[in-house]
């Protein structure tokens, strides 16, 4: 094949010649190398954890390519190949004396320990799924068409759940709902609860198994996820204190709610004022409603930063498109921040609104009527 004529970056256009820092460009183009190689990375770590290869080397390694493949049912000349990758980008740990691949301690937690905050294949798993659904974002941001979450491919879904999952078991019972006003004594007396955009349920489940005397509904208007969540709630043996109904969250069912929770999906909504005026009629008099939402600041320049870039990322691909294609379609935004949060609550008549928690990653406000 023949090779591409190498040329001085700065003679690419005569007419810029003199404008170009060539060093500064070639700094720009080598971190475009890394980025390539981080979104190529994207698939590989999803690679590794259906294939259980994190897995193997954190509970066996170190192993060599043929040891692990022997270990997972693959083939040592694709695991090999992977392992070189994971070697370059720090994923893993190399051992040229022995040949032998490891996992650091940390490695192994992030990887493979889905008890831990700091779990990450789910963030990959739903990176991947947006990625591949990506051509029809590209031509629906010609239309302006919207892209339901039912659309997506469902490595968005379960990534989603496992990306979701850990955050809310380090910080939903022991921070989140205790950080808002008498909720916790009303869930371990008996409250009755509605988790409106519930996708799989894990915010569900998690509730129903810390509060026994307490009732929950689980909705959205996805029927494939509330497929997997029912399964989740018998799964974990909740499944006599929570039901699951397909219904979007403008119509969800019941009346005089203790506690409305959304966790992640006011934005994703088409008509987050209709859904928060349809909260306001769904709950009791001293309710709660509580909103998990991305961290986010009210200056889109403030939001320019590693976790920023990764929601702003995210709502370009799933959150946006997904409420351009619901009626109203305001597409607020993943990083639409509290500002904007607080004008749909208080338009909609809760009187009262503030942060009642935040994290790295979320805000979670506090609403009453
Ligand atoms: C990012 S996911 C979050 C799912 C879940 N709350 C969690 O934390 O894992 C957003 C969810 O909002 C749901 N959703 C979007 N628009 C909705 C609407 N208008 N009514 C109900 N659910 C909606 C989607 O189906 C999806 O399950």
């Amino acid at each position: 094949m023949e090779q591409p004529v190498q040329r001085d970056p700065a003679q690419i256009d005569p007419g810029q010649a003199n404008q170009v820092d060539v060093d500064k460009l070639m700094s720009f183009v080598y971190r475009a190398v890394d980025e390539v190689g981080a979104t190529l990375n994207t698939a590989l770590v999803v690679m590794g954890d259906k294939l259980g290869l994190y897995r193997s080397l954190s509970t066996h390694g170190p192993l060599s390519p043929p040891e692990l493949a022997e270990k997972t049912g693959t083939t040592e000349r694709y695991v090999r190949e992977w392992l070189c990758a994971q070697a370059a980008g720090g994923f893993v740990d190399y051992d040229p004396d022995s040949g032998r691949y490891s996992l650091r301690p940390e490695q192994a937690v992030a990887l493979t320990d889905e008890s831990s905050p700091a779990y990450l294949p789910g963030f990959f798993q739903i990176a991947l799924g947006s990625v591949i659904d990506s051509p029809r974002v590209t031509e629906a941001a010609k239309s302006g068409t919207g892209i339901g979450w039912h659309d997506h491919v469902a490595d968005v879904h379960e990534g989603c759940e496992r990306f979701f999952r850990p955050g809310y078991n380090a910080h939903l019972v022991a921070e989140w709902l205790p950080a808002l006003d008498g909720v916790m004594a009303k869930l371990e007396r008996g409250a009755n609860v509605a988790d409106v955009g519930c996708g799989h349920g894990a915010s569900t489940v998690l509730m129903a198994g810390a509060f026994p005397e307490s009732r929950f509904l689980g909705s959205d208007y996805h029927e494939g996820s509330i497929a997997t969540a029912r399964r989740r709630a018998a799964t974990a043996g909740v499944d006599d204190r929570v039901s699951f109904e397909v219904v979007p969250a403008s119509a969800f069912p019941g009346q005089g709610y203790d506690l409305v929770t959304m966790f992640d999906c006011l934005h994703d909504m088409g008509d987050p004022a209709g859904a928060a005026r349809h909260v306001l009629r769904a709950l009791a008099a001293d309710g709660t409603w509580m909103i998990v939402e991305p961290a986010a600041a009210d200056r889109v320049e403030d939001n320019f930063n590693p976790v920023g870039r990764a929601f702003y990322s995210f709502s370009t691909l799933l959150c946006t498109p997904c409420s351009l294609s619901q009626e109203v379609g305001l597409a607020l935004g993943a990083q639409a921040g509290e500002a904007r949060v607080r004008e749909i609550v208080t338009s909609a008549g809760f009187s009262r609104f503030r942060r009642a928690a935040e994290t790295p990653f979320n805000i979670v406000y506090e609403a009453r009527p």
